[in-house]
């Protein structure tokens, strides 16, 4: 895996804002405690940044949320509290044992109703969901692999609607964006993603740069036009 360098300060800062701002419930605690418990990797979002994806679903009145890698259901269950009465999230995940850990973080977040985890690639499940008949997402979050990035992109146009918000995680995964041969695995598909960001004609983004316990990295917001 690609090494974060997260430094002291910014993880401290972050617990301060944790603690003194954001306030996770228990269940979202549970998840990222039980992913580690079960050998998971620790790349879920920081509790601020799940925050703001809650928020950003209240503030744009998402109802219908599709999410591109789940792990341990941290960003699902914080996008969940912000969804409506009625509300639902379609969320991607290829491998079982990470399916499993999150269906039971979701259901004891009390989110069991609300919440499709789909098994199997995501480019397999994308293409299935376009084939059923389903009203389009609103809010589309993708943070799974990155050498797909642009691809997840041209689904979240062709499944989300007119004016749906996509947010896209791990925009500068430590600067590598400027220097692919930091990490050639991702870096590349993230910069294609960028690009695409940029130049798409029914994308209208941008890019927030973050420090924190993740490292130095970024979330991408785009509005579909
Ligand atoms: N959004 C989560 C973190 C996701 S980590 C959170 O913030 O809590 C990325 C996840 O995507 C991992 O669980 C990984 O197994 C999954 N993944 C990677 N490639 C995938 C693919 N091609 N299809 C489906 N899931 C994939
Ligand atoms: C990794 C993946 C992520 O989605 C993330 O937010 C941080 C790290 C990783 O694969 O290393
Ligand atoms: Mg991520």
């Amino acid at each position: 895996m690609f090494e974060h360098k997260p430094r002291p300060e910014w993880i401290a800062a972050e617990e301060f804002l944790s603690t003194t701002v954001v306030h996770p419930d228990p269940a979202l605690q549970r998840a990222v405690t039980s992913a580690a418990e079960a050998g998971m990797p620790a790349i879920e979002v920081a509790p601020n940044a799940g925050k703001l994806l809650k928020l950003l679903v209240q503030l744009s009145g998402a109802h219908r949320i599709l999410e591109i890698g789940t792990l341990a259901g941290y960003s699902t269950i914080w996008m969940g509290r912000g969804l409506p009465p009625g509300g639902s999230i379609v969320t991607c995940e290829y491998l079982p044992q990470h399916a499993e850990v999150a269906w039971a973080n979701i259901d004891a977040a009390g989110l069991g109703q609300k919440v499709e985890i789909r098994l199997g690639p995501a480019l397999d499940t994308l293409a299935a969901l376009a084939e059923e008949e389903r009203k389009p997402f609103d809010f589309i979050f993708i943070d799974a692999d990155k050498q797909n990035d642009s691809r997840y992109l041209d689904w979240a146009v062709r499944l989300g609607r007119p004016g749906a918000a996509v947010v896209l995680d791990n925009a500068v995964w430590e600067g590598a964006i400027l220097d692919p041969g930091m990490d050639p695995v991702n870096a590349p598909g993230i910069i294609e993603a960028l690009k695409l960001l940029g130049d798409h004609p029914r994308l209208d983004a941008t890019v927030i740069q973050t420090v924190g316990s993740k490292g130095w990295d970024g979330f991408a917001l785009a509005r579909i036009t």
